[in-house]
């Protein structure tokens, strides 16, 4: 039961003002310490696979991991493959066990990104899986999630958001407003009145991408507006590297082992206190009687059938 719908999950976030973390996760500590935070902040959560982190890791070795993890919650928790960028890698994510996927043809016109992610949302839907789409671009900052975010964002217009959303039948709809992936620089300036704006026109879900460092206030006023999806992944690389580096003070000679000391720990802190400040702590009951539990998709081909009455091949099924 606890892989659950995320379209149930960001609906119940959106009509009682939180925001479910989409958490980015690379390796086995990351998969562990955002579980295990929810766990721990009985907080619905959703497991991040970005597509532009397969090269460091192999997507299909992970997801057996991923699944298990998730069935064996006991609080709600969606796989989303994160900022595909085809119909194929959405086809590749929900075969290896992610029940929602992004469509991410930001960087194309409006017609095409129309046009790919209708694809996707029309192939996703008839697996039952959730679909996000983005309009708009969220760019890149600083670090290391920066650098596959190139060039200036460009800020998502409620006007074209409205027939975007009607035209692809997106679940939920990652929007600009002034952040970046990577790191902020500063202090983020974010446009409030137009995500208001997106938000009254829409009424669907809305999804913060470069959720990473903002400050409390700014939270709170992105979730009162419509947010209920944040990703986050650079302050958890981040603080990865930190305590690794902090192992490695003095240099000692240490093995891997004890050099990955306390990273999984330091990341379990982060991600409770993304929960704690984004209000998804305490709600996972409440998502657990209302969400419909995930069912995996089978097809079941049967052939030669000559002779054979509907009865007994209904009962092969
Ligand atoms: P950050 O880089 O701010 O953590 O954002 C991650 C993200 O939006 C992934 O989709």
């Amino acid at each position: 039961m606890p892989l659950v719908d995320m379209r149930d999950m960001l609906n119940h976030a959106y009509h009682n003002n939180y925001a479910v973390g989409g958490f980015g996760l690379i390796n086995l500590d990351f998969l562990e310490a955002i579980v295990t935070a929810a766990e721990h902040c009985r907080s619905p959560v959703i497991l991040n696979l970005v597509e532009s982190h397969f090269e460091h890791f192999d997507f299909g070795l992970i997801m057996p991991a991923v699944e298990h993890a998730a069935r064996n919650a006991t609080v709600p928790v969606a796989i989303h493959s994160d900022h595909g960028t085809s119909h194929a890698s959405a086809v590749r994510a929900i075969n290896l066990g992610c029940n929602s996927v992004m469509m991410d043809a930001s960087l194309e016109s409006f017609p095409v990104n129309i046009t790919q992610t209708r694809h996707v949302a029309d192939m996703a839907h008839a697996c039952g899986a959730a679909v996000e789409g983005e309009l708009g671009y969220v760019g890149g900052g600083e670090g290391e999630n920066a650098a596959k975010y190139p060039g200036e964002g460009v800020y998502t217009a409620a006007e074209e958001a409205k027939a975007y959303v009607e035209r692809t039948g997106v679940d939920c709809l990652a929007v600009s407003i002034g952040t970046v992936h990577g790191r902020q620089r500063g202090r983020t300036k974010l446009d409030f009145g137009r995500l208001k704006r997106i938000n009254d026109m829409l009424g669907i879900p809305l999804v913060l991408h470069g959720g990473s460092g903002l400050t409390e206030e700014q939270y709170h006023k992105l979730i009162l507006n419509g947010i209920a999806k944040i990703n986050c992944y650079t302050e958890l690389s981040d603080i990865a590297a930190r305590t690794i580096r902090s192992n490695l003070q003095p240099d000692t000679g240490k093995g891997y082992i004890e050099t990955m000391l306390g990273v999984r720990d330091s990341l379990r802190e982060q991600i409770k206190l993304c929960m704690h400040l984004w209000g998804s702590a305490g709600r996972a009951a409440e998502i657990l009687v209302q969400c419909r539990p995930w069912q995996p998709v089978e097809h079941v081909i049967i052939y030669n059938t000559e002779g054979v009455s509907t009865q007994q091949v209904e009962a092969m099924c």
